[in-house]
């Protein structure tokens, strides 16, 4: 399977990224907003976006199983979306985000059906899995209203700026499909 194959949901692209995504990537994607549930940190130089970008264009080229999209809106990135594969255990992890101007709209639902479709019919895997801050719950709607599976809290399993936090594990197995 070629890395980072196009993929199409009903209103949006998720394609590679290029280096013509830094301007929007800085503007939109590392703001206090998005990054506040992530693992970023916010208000990237245009420097650092790009070097970020680079090391997804190269990861393209040289590895294996290397799915990181951006996700477009009349060709405007967005929002990225990362898959993490390990063929050992047939599994695959996803996490995501979006720039918040389009939050509310149902996309990262869509988003997330179409790339476990990709998952199970395209790569082969068995499960799917992502999971969430406790914190932020609009994300497990998505993770539930796309099909997945509540597993159980993670007591404490992150710490975030010295703070410990919850996470809500979710997955879909492929036998949960029909
Ligand atoms: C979380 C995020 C991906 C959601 O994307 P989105 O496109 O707005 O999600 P959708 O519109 O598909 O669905 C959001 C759902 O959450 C619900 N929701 C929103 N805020 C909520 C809250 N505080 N509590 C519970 N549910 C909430 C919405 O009502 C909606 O459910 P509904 O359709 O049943 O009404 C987006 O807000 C984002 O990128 N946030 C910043 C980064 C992030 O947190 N990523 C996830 C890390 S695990």
């Amino acid at each position: 399977m070629k890395n980072t194959p196009t993929l199409h949901t009903e209103h949006l692209v998720l394609d590679r990224f290029t280096l013509e995504d830094v301007p929007a990537v800085r503007d939109t994607l590392y703001t206090e907003a998005v990054c506040r549930n992530l693992f970023i940190t916010p208000n990237k130089t245009t420097e650092e976006v790009t070097e970020n970008i680079q090391w997804l264009l190269d990861g393209y080229e040289t590895k294996e199983d290397f799915h990181q999209w951006a996700v477009r809106e009349n060709s405007l990135c967005v929002g990225r979306v990362m898959l993490t594969v390990s063929r050992r255990f047939h599994t695959g992890t996803v996490a995501y985000y979006l720039a918040e101007s389009t939050w509310g709209k149902g996309y990262m639902t869509e988003i997330l059906k179409r790339v476990i479709d990709f998952c199970f019919d395209d790569l082969g895997l068995n499960r799917v899995e992502a999971d969430h801050f406790a914190r932020n719950p609009a994300s497990g709607r998505v993770m539930e209203k796309a099909g997945m599976i509540k597993e159980g809290v993670l007591r404490q399993k992150y710490c975030k700026d010295g703070e410990f936090l919850d996470a809500v594990q979710y997955a879909i197995l492929k036998s949960d499909r029909n």
